[in-house]
């Protein structure tokens, strides 16, 4: 098998396909919705004898449907947001946020085809929406599982903080992780004032720039001094924002990375994305039920 569109834009967050497609996918996106999926139905069937209102988000719905390239055949899988209208027991509540409209316009489609489903459709900015979400409710009768499966760095820390303190919403964040170690470039000169800015709403901090940068081993040829460059590999880079997501969530899985390659798993390729599962809940026992069902979903992928 063979991906054809590694570190394309589309990967790396530059949002180019056509408006009512996805033209973005290779086996990580059937990797990642099939994590997905175990979880929703793990998730509704554990609490499907209390009382709370079971909430499903999908912060970067797409149009229910999602193109891949698999050895430079196209085929076309159900999305995210068909899935989670499909599992059983079912959720309550479905809200979809989308930014663009011709996308939003599919999802009104989806939600046609489920009539009996209460589902919500925002068209807007995922970070605005999602920050509004968090405000809505007191959180006391209501749980909710988040998808967070942006093109590229477009979560905000600060929605992130929001989400936590909920408490009550169970996150899976597709990180962009090659986003991270593009945008983050070996020669700290390639860095400008808008790839700071965007590391730093990515990790809610501008102490990156102390734990990936450091001056440069070799003066340049006249001796003189030629600047910082990042000493961090891929993986430090990834540890510290394990270590960020730890921070803030009060349970963090250890990432599903997922490579360009064959099979997405194998290392001999570009790292792609981060799978992390990250529990809101500070009940001990809540978060500790849900980070065992994650890592059980990660590990068997
Ligand atoms: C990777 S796709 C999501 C795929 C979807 N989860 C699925 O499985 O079908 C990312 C989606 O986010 C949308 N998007 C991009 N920027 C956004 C933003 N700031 N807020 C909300 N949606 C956004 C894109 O239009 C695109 O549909």
């Amino acid at each position: 098998m063979e991906i054809q569109s590694c570190l394309s834009d589309d990967v790396l967050g530059v949002d180019s396909g056509p408006d009512d497609q996805h033209l973005f996918g290779g086996i990580w996106t059937c990797i990642k919705l099939e994590a997905l999926e175990k979880y929703l139905v793990a998730f509704n069937t554990a609490l499907s004898r209390q009382n709370f209102k079971r909430i499903y988000i999908d912060a970067f719905a797409g149009t229910g449907r999602c193109e891949i390239k698999i050895d430079g055949e196209t085929r076309s899988i159900d999305g995210s947001a068909r899935r989670a209208l499909g599992i059983a027991p079912a959720f309550h509540e479905f809200c979809f946020i989308e930014l663009r409209t011709r996308k939003l316009e599919a999802l009104r489609a989806l939600k046609d085809e489920h009539p009996g489903k209460t589902v919500e459709l925002i068209q807007g900015d995922a970070n605005a929406a999602l920050r509004t979400l968090c405000g809505r409710y007191q959180w006391r009768n209501e749980r909710a599982v988040l998808f967070l499966d942006p093109f590229g760095m477009h979560v905000e820390w600060t929605t992130l903080e929001a989400i936590a303190k909920t408490g009550a919403i169970d996150v899976w964040y597709l990180f962009p992780y090659a986003g991270l170690y593009r945008q983050a470039a070996k020669d700290a000169g390639a860095l400008d004032a808008d790839k700071e800015a965007s590391l730093t709403r990515l990790l809610g901090t501008d102490e990156w720039r102390e734990a990936f940068y450091d001056k440069k081993r070799q003066t340049d040829l006249f001796g003189g001094d030629s600047g910082d460059e990042r000493h961090v590999d891929h993986r430090e880079m990834l540890d510290f924002v394990s270590e960020r997501l730890k921070k803030l969530f009060p349970a963090v899985t250890s990432p599903k990375v997922l490579y360009q390659g064959r099979d997405a798993k194998s290392q001999g390729g570009a790292p792609l994305f981060a799978l992390y599962f990250a529990a809101s809940n500070p009940r001990p026992a809540a978060h500790g039920l849900a980070t065992r069902i994650a890592k059980d979903i990660l590990d068997t992928l």
